[in-house]
């Protein structure tokens, strides 16, 4: 098996005084799609958070590329090649989608721009149009395009199907696989959207309790209606 991309040993983090995540450990390969789920409140959120640095890690050992991230700054990691679409979307309102690009752009060429729009061409359509008036799967596609402005080899996406349209999360999965593909990106994905996330990604883990309790390849885990039952509390077809 080639090295792993990112690698979690026995993680313990959370913030303050507060601990969230109790020995986790998974690892992710080079061009993998891995799918996080679990239960609200497992820790999802907090294990991407720790990988950027925005946790606090309290033991245990996070790895990128063979290179332990302990003392490492959020945009340190950034420069490493670690990029994370937050839960909140993160764009500006009061700008154009183009303008938002374009603050996203730092050192990249303006080329980065028009890929950018290859892989979503509804944000070429909007280019004039301001943050503000998009819809929530628009301003999604924003927040994953400026993300990839800063041309990460692993995109960290959080919940990035939440509160959208059946049409407009298959739209967006489209565009994930194709980002794969073409710039052999590697993903890790946390999703409420189990089956749509679990159809995406090649392996799976579900967390409980803040370590994995589960895992297996996605599709397994996607037949596998007893396990989602207990772990996630997913109805399931
Ligand atoms: N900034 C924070 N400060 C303190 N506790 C937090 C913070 N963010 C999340 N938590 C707590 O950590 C736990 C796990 O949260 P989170 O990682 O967001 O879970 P998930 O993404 O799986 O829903 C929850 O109990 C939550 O209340
Ligand atoms: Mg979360």
């Amino acid at each position: 098996m080639a090295a792993p991309l990112l690698e979690l040993h026995d993680v313990v983090a959370g913030y303050g005084p507060i601990t969230v995540l109790n020995g986790l450990s998974f690892s992710v390969a080079p061009k993998e799609k891995l799918a996080i789920i679990g239960r609200n409140g497992v820790g999802k959120t907090t294990a991407l958070a720790a990988v950027m640095g925005l946790a606090e890690l309290h033991g245990g050992r996070i790895a990128f590329d063979g290179e332990d991230l302990a003392g490492l700054a959020p945009h340190q990691r950034a420069a490493r090649g670690l990029g994370l679409v937050p839960q909140t979307r993160d764009i500006f309102p009061s700008l154009t989608v183009e303008e938002n690009l374009v603050a996203g752009l730092k050192r990249r060429p303006r080329r980065a721009i028009d890929e950018a729009y290859a892989l979503f061409p509804r944000l070429a359509e909007r280019r004039r149009n301001g943050g503000a008036q998009l819809s929530g799967g628009e301003q999604q596609m924003l927040s994953v395009a400026r993300t990839l402005l800063g041309a990460p080899r692993l995109l960290l996406l959080d919940e990035p199907l939440e509160g959208l349209a059946p049409l407009i999360r298959q739209e967006l999965l489209a565009a994930f696989a194709r980002m794969s593909r073409e710039h052999g990106i590697t993903v890790v994905i946390v999703e409420q959207q189990v089956q749509e996330a679990l159809g995406y990604a090649d392996r799976a883990l579900v967390l409980e309790r803040g370590a994995v309790a589960h895992e297996s390849s996605a599709p397994a885990l996607r037949e596998d209606t007893a396990t989602l039952e207990r772990l996630v509390g997913v109805a399931v077809h």
